[in-house]
């Protein structure tokens, strides 16, 4: 078929999505904000009457204490939990199954996410599949959760994902190279605590990779052909507070209020993109995270200036107006002027975090199918300023082998 027809037919298939995803029930949980509100969820939590809590995190988390207040005051409140700490970065079927097993053996009826977005990504299909019997592979896709998960509640301890508001779960499943995102209304958790205090010991390289994935949600959501008025909104508001705020809290970790402010930026990115959608740097970056363990954000911060160079002919006034929010307007710029420098913002960026412009393990022999797996996903998903069509997705994903520096 030809590239301009398949192109065509895609738009539409994208406006249909985008009129049909506004009879969705879009909800936002119940959000406790501010440095200490994760234990005003606790808190929350116990008001509920829920019996027993699964708390899902990684194993990292445990050893460096983070849980310990909120352990401490779920005690005080009289709600009993177990911990399942399985979770490793790009969380895996296995790992969310030996975590529904131990949900269903100990009889827990709630869910407590206490992590980055692998711990709440998994939590989320736990929750799914403790109602749902079927396997997690028929989840994939668009609003393929039969039954209402089982209660949900998230602390994110990195501020990145925007889990903790948006739809979707990622997983990966290693046996077919394979990173999906499961997206239904009804993974939005229940209620979800920003609180800045819990970041202070994230090291600056996942402060950086994390922090990056925020801006690029909110990039791409703003670039999105599916946005309306609120996502913009959400979108300006997350990239100005991530340009005020990442590179204190990469440079100086124990400053609450960047950390605070970084947390809501990606709150706020999170509402952007779970409305308007990704586009090209996530479709890239889940392949490089299923082929190569690349973490997420350090993927994205590698592919997305290089995105909005291609994106730019098709998207410059709001390229030149995420310029002007990120404080880079001086006055008498071209919008064209004004793209160019975000663009060469989110570089300088990079530059500054030690973000390398190549991914080490890229394979030559492993582009064409990764060029026509990230193909699939945007022409299905995401209404992109811009397509490539595969033979230059190709070439695209082939400037970021190790050789080609
Ligand atoms: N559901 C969504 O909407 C969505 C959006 C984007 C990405 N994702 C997915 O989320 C996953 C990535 O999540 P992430 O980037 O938050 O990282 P992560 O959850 O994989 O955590 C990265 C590392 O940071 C450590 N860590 C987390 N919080 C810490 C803290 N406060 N102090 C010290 N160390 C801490 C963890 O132990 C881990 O080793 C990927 O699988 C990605 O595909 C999901
Ligand atoms: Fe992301």
């Amino acid at each position: 078929m030809p590239f301009a027809i398949k192109v065509l037919l895609f738009k539409i298939w994208q406006f249909i999505l985008k009129w049909s995803s506004k009879l969705l029930p879009f909800r936002t949980p119940q959000m406790f904000t501010g440095p200490g509100s994760s234990l005003q969820l606790c808190e929350h939590i116990a008001g509920t009457g829920v019996k027993k809590l699964l708390i899902v995190t990684d194993a990292m988390l445990v050893k460096i204490g983070l849980l310990k207040p909120m352990q401490d005051k779920l005690g005080q409140l009289g709600v009993s939990f177990v911990v399942y700490d399985g979770v490793l970065p790009n969380p895996t079927i296995e790992q969310i199954e030996t975590g529904l097993a131990m949900l269903k053996r100990e009889g827990c009826t709630a869910i407590l996410a206490i992590g980055g977005g692998s711990s709440i990504d998994a939590a989320k299909v736990i929750a799914a599949r403790a109602r749902n019997p079927y396997p997690i592979t028929w989840m994939a896709g668009l609003m393929r959760i039969l039954v209402p998960p089982m209660k949900l509640y998230a602390v994110p301890t990195t501020a990145g994902t925007g889990s903790e508001v948006t739809i979707a779960a990622v997983v990966s499943d290693p046996s077919t190279t394979r990173k999906f995102a499961i997206m239904d209304t009804a993974l939005v958790p229940k209620g979800a605590a920003l609180d800045g205090a819990l970041m202070t010991g994230l090291p600056p390289p996942i402060t950086a990779a994390t922090g990056m994935d925020a801006l690029t949600h909110a990039v791409e959501a703003y670039i999105s052909r599916n946005c309306t008025s609120k996502t913009d909104q959400m979108a300006l508001e997350a990239t100005a507070l991530i340009m005020q705020n990442l590179a204190e809290a990469v440079k100086n970790g124990g400053n609450v209020q960047a950390r605070q402010n970084m947390a809501q930026a990606s709150f706020k990115a999170g509402v952007a993109f779970t409305i308007a959608g990704v586009g090209y740097v996530h479709a890239i970056a889940h392949n490089f995270g299923a082929y190569y363990h690349v973490p997420h954000g350090l993927a994205n911060a590698i592919i997305l200036p290089r995105v909005l160079d291609f994106s730019k002919p098709n998207c410059t006034a709001r390229l030149a107006k995420l310029a002007e929010v990120s404080g880079l307007k001086k006055g008498g710029e071209s919008e064209a002027q004004l793209a160019d420098a975000f663009i060469a913002k989110v570089r300088a960026m990079n530059a500054e975090f030690g973000i390398p412009t190549q991914v080490d393990k890229l394979k030559e022999a492993d582009i064409p199918e990764i060029a026509v797996k990230a193909q699939s996903e945007t022409f299905w998903f995401y209404a992109v300023p811009r397509y490539m069509d595969t033979p230059d997705c190709e070439a695209f994903i082939r400037q970021m082998l190790p050789t080609a520096a």
